[in-house]
């Protein structure tokens, strides 16, 4: 019997959401962790460990501050057609994913979570490390509402269960200290620590040698480079990295540059808009004022009131003698619901009269950019496809990605743009023209590249590229997973080699049900029918509605 190998059965959405995230960002040699800075700030460092940033990612152990409640019933996704539930087991943290017909179950995975991210004030997720590959649970814990449901962006068919990677920029924004492997997308030496001192004030090597210089000082820095701190993590849109390595003090807009989509003013607005909505206000734009200006990070002593904020520079509230003289927040900056988070509330920092007219949403909104007034078309165009693969799945976002990029020509987010539209052959002879070298090319773009020879009929060309990115790659197991099923079908290897390679894959990601079911094909054409059950019962305790492996496991011999 022959099966076929399964080349392109997992999504080629991969690559769209990649840029180049494989460095880590703590190039920096000069960091020296929050132990360092508590020693001469004890103080500060009794203030920071009350906010929320000093709780933003911890591990899970028994020591962790319980908030959830692990007695409510189970939730159920009708979609994907699970239940889970969250529990502990003596000194470990478990989510069960099982699957009911009548009163049986007929399929249960249990899986341990190692990680809490967010301090639990508005919502808690949970993090997975397996051999070093970081991923987040379906569930998450939502605090205002009390109740478990699914994690951010998995409801209605979107449930990706357990294979959503942690990539480097979530924990940019949630941690210190993490280190990625270079050349993976979301496998870490260490994920780190909550966020912390330098994570604000910046490497600080060189004022702990030299206390005495004012240069470490917040007050020394620029308002603009003041709220680019805040910004780097409060304005959160679409965010494209131009030039790797910023820390505090840069410029943002010098390393990043960041899009958000037009919406109407009221209403709606998003979990980590702070940034967006306060420099839409009068207050910024006129008054100059910052995050700063309301908030103290570490407070040690009592704060002014908001109130009194305001009041500091409107000395005498709404010059409307009608008005009240108090309670200038609730009127100026309402609490509402996030357009992307569900059951949370924040606060609307764009500070303004609130009228009640809204307007309507635009058929077809554009992105804005936050951080420039006029960014270069490539960002532009890579951006509507960023928003095209993580967001707003509209054919009309892709066509406006594919003709911004078209224009500028330089730029290889156009192949990725073409592959989408279902052009191969034009991305591939794209990404030809424009040059790609695989000295200085990215994970993605290679592997994106090796793809389109694959798809384009020049299997023996794809084939080096496999190999080179093997070599560059050797943490990034798809890479050999690429080569080996090319290399066999083009009768480079024997089957036994290629089982062999295989074999080391489902080790070291025996939750990768595509990595089982090859090996099982490989194991099958061997005439080793049971390492090839044992492959596909793996395979389908892990994704049971993976569906090759479920035909394969139908037509297995007695
Ligand atoms: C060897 C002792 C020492 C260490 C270690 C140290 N500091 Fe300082 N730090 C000082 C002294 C002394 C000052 C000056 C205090 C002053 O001006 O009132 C200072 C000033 C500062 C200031 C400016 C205060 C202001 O008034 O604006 C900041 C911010 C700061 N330190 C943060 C840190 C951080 C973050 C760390 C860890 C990376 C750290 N310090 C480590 C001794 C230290
Ligand atoms: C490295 C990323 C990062 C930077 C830089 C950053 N924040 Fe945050 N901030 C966060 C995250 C993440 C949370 C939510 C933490 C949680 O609840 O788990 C947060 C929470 C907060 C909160 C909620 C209350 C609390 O106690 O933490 C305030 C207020 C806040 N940040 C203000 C600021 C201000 C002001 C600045 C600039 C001086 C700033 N942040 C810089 C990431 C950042
Ligand atoms: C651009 C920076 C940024 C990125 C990227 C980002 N976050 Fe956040 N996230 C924030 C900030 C800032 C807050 C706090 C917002 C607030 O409290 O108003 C937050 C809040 C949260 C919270 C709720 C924390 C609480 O207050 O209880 C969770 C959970 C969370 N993020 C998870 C994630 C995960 C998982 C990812 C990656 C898949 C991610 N975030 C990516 C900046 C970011
Ligand atoms: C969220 C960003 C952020 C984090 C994290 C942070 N700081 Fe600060 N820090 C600030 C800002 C902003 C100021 C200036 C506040 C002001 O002047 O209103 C400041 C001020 C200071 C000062 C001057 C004295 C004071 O209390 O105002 C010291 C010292 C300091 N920080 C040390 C630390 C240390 C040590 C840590 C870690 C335990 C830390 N900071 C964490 C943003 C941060
Ligand atoms: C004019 C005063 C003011 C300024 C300026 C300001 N905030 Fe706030 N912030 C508030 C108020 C008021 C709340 C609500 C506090 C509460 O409910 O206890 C808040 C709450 C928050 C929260 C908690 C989550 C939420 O939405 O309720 C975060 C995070 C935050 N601010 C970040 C920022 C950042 C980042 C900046 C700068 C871009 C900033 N704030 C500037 C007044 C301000
Ligand atoms: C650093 C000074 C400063 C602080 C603090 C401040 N504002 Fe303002 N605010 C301004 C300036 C300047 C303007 C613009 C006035 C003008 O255009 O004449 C303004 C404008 C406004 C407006 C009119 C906005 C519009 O679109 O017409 C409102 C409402 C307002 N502020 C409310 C507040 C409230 C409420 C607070 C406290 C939460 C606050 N402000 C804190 C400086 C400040
Ligand atoms: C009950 C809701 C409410 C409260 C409380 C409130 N305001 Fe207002 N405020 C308004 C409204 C409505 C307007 C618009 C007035 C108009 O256009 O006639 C306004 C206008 C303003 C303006 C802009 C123009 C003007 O009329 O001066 C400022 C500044 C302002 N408020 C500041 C404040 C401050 C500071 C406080 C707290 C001391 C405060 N407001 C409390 C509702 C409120």
């Amino acid at each position: 019997m022959r099966w076929s190998l399964a080349l392109f059965s997992l999504g080629l959405a991969l690559y769209v959401s990649c840029q180049e995230r494989g460095e880590s960002l703590l190039v920096e040699a000069t960091y020296v962790g929050d132990s360092a800075c508590s020693r001469c700030h004890p103080d500060v460092a009794t203030a920071y460990a009350r906010s929320w940033k000093a709780r933003s990612l911890l591990p899970v152990s028994p020591t962790l501050p319980q908030i959830e409640n692990f007695s409510q019933p189970p939730i159920y996704d009708s979609h994907a057609d699970f239940y889970y539930r969250v529990g502990w087991e003596r000194d470990s943290l478990y989510v069960y994913e099982y699957r009911l017909r009548g009163g049986d179950t007929v399929y249960f995975r249990k899986e341990r979570l190692d990680f809490v991210i967010g301090s639990g004030h508005q919502t808690r997720s949970y993090l997975l490390w397996r051999n070093g590959f970081l991923y987040e649970a379906p569930v998450t814990w939502y605090v205002r509402l009390g109740k478990w449901d699914l994690s951010p962006g998995y409801a209605g068919g979107r449930n990706s269960r357990f294979s959503r990677e942690i990539q480097p920029p979530c924990l940019a924004c949630h941690a210190s200290g993490w280190e990625v492997v270079p050349w993976t997308y979301n496998r870490y030496h260490r994920v780190g620590e909550p966020l912390g001192c330098e994570s604000c004030h910046g490497p600080g090597g060189y004022h702990v040698r030299n206390p005495a210089d004012t240069l470490y000082h917040w007050s020394r820095w620029t308002p603009s480079q003041q709220m680019d701190v805040c910004s780097r993590c409060h304005l959160e849109g679409i965010a494209i990295e131009k030039r790797p390595g910023w820390k505090p003090g840069d410029s943002l807009s010098a390393h990043w540059v960041i899009f958000l989509p037009q919406r109407p003013e009221l209403g709606s607005f998003g979990i980590a808009s702070h940034a967006e909505r306060l420099m839409r206000s009068a207050c910024y734009q006129k008054g100059g004022l910052t995050c700063t200006g309301c908030h103290h990070p570490h407070p040690s002593t009592v704060q002014l009131s908001y109130e009194k904020r305001c009041l500091s520079c409107h000395r005498q509230g709404c010059t409307d003698p009608t008005h009240p003289s108090t309670g200038c927040i609730g009127c100026h900056m309402p609490k509402g619901p996030t357009s992307d988070i569900p059951h949370t509330q924040f606060t609307d920092h764009y500070i303004r009269v609130v009228r009640e007219e809204s307007q309507p949403t635009p058929q077809r909104p554009l992105l804005l950019c936050a951080t420039e007034p006029t960014p270069d078309s490539a960002w532009v165009g890579e951006a509507y496809l960023r928003w095209y693969s993580e967001g707003l799945r509209e054919p009309w976002v892709l066509e406006k990605a594919l003709s911004i990029l078209g224009r500028n020509g330089s730029s290889a987010a156009f192949a990725q743009a073409l592959l989408l539209s279902g052009q191969p052959a034009a991305a591939r002879s794209h990404l030809e023209r424009v040059g790609i070298s695989s000295k200085d090319s990215s994970l993605a773009l290679l592997e994106l590249y090796g793809f389109l020879l694959e798809m384009t009929g020049s299997p023996v060309k794809a084939l080096r590229i496999w190999e080179t990115l093997m070599r560059k790659a050797p943490f990034y197991p798809e890479a050999r997973f690429r080569y080996t099923l090319l290399a066999y079908q083009l009768g480079q290897v024997t089957v036994e080699k290629a089982y062999v390679s295989l074999l080391k894959l489902t080790q070291e990601q025996p939750w990768n049900a595509q990595f089982h079911y090859n090996a099982a094909v490989l194991a099958g054409q061997m005439g080793r029918w049971k390492e090839a059950k044992n492959h596909l019962r793996a395979a389908l305790a892990h994704e049971p509605d993976y569906e090759p492996a479920r035909q394969a496991w139908n037509r297995l011999p007695q």
